[in-house]
């Protein structure tokens, strides 16, 4: 056997052994998918960059439309994110809601934890990301609306807790009409 057939085989012996070694781990029940245990190393690190490239890969295609970022569809986006996302990724002004810290993984603060690139923000948004709490927003919602939220994402990190307050102050009393909205300050 030549030397190059001997590296190949050892190589696909290893590659059987970790296979069936996270098999048996699957099959025994032995992985712990409680999300109130954090991962370990190279589980953390397998989902992070799985998502990373697969996000960057599939974002690729995205044109931003024409119009992005004017005043009227930032002021929609506002609205929008007041209603469905700052219960989890909490927003300037709002204490941690229960859901926020039962979440893991966690929903980053997209108010300070917020460098995406907009497409991939859009194609998060609209996708939502498996095995995590984001849901995917496309399945209910129009690509203008998922875009004006975007927009708004963009503006987020800039914004004080008043300038928030106001801007989402209609969002705000929908809410309050149907019950209250977690966490935020009063
Ligand atoms: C039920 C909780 C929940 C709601 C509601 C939710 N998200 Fe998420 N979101 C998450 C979680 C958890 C992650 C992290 C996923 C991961 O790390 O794989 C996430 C990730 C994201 C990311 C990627 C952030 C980054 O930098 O990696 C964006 C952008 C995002 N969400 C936007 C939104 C927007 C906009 C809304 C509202 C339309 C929303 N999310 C609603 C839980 C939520």
């Amino acid at each position: 056997m030549s030397k190059n057939w001997k590296y190949l085989s050892i190589a696909l012996l290893a590659v059987l052994a970790l296979s069936l070694a996270y098999a048996a781990i699957e099959i025994s029940g032995g992985y712990d998918v409680a999300a109130d245990t954090p991962h370990g190393a190279l589980a953390f690190w397998l989902a992070d960059t799985t998502r990373d490239n697969s996000v960057a890969s599939r974002a690729r295609g995205i044109i931003i439309p024409s119009g992005f970022g004017s005043d009227a569809q930032v002021k929609e986006g506002a609205s929008e994110y007041a209603e469905m996302c700052a219960q989890c990724h909490l927003a300037p002004g709002m204490e941690r809601t229960e859901i926020s810290q039962g979440l893991y993984p966690r929903a980053p603060e997209l108010a300070h934890d917020n460098d995406l690139p907009p497409a991939q923000q859009f194609w998060i948004i609209k996708h939502g990301i498996k095995m995590s709490g984001m849901p995917a927003w496309g399945v209910t919602h129009n690509d203008a609306i998922l875009w004006s939220i975007v927009a708004f994402l963009q503006k987020l990190p800039t914004l004080s807790p008043q300038h928030y307050r106001d801007m989402t102050k209609d969002a705000a009393e929908d809410h309050d009409a149907m019950g209250h909205m977690p966490g935020m300050e009063r």
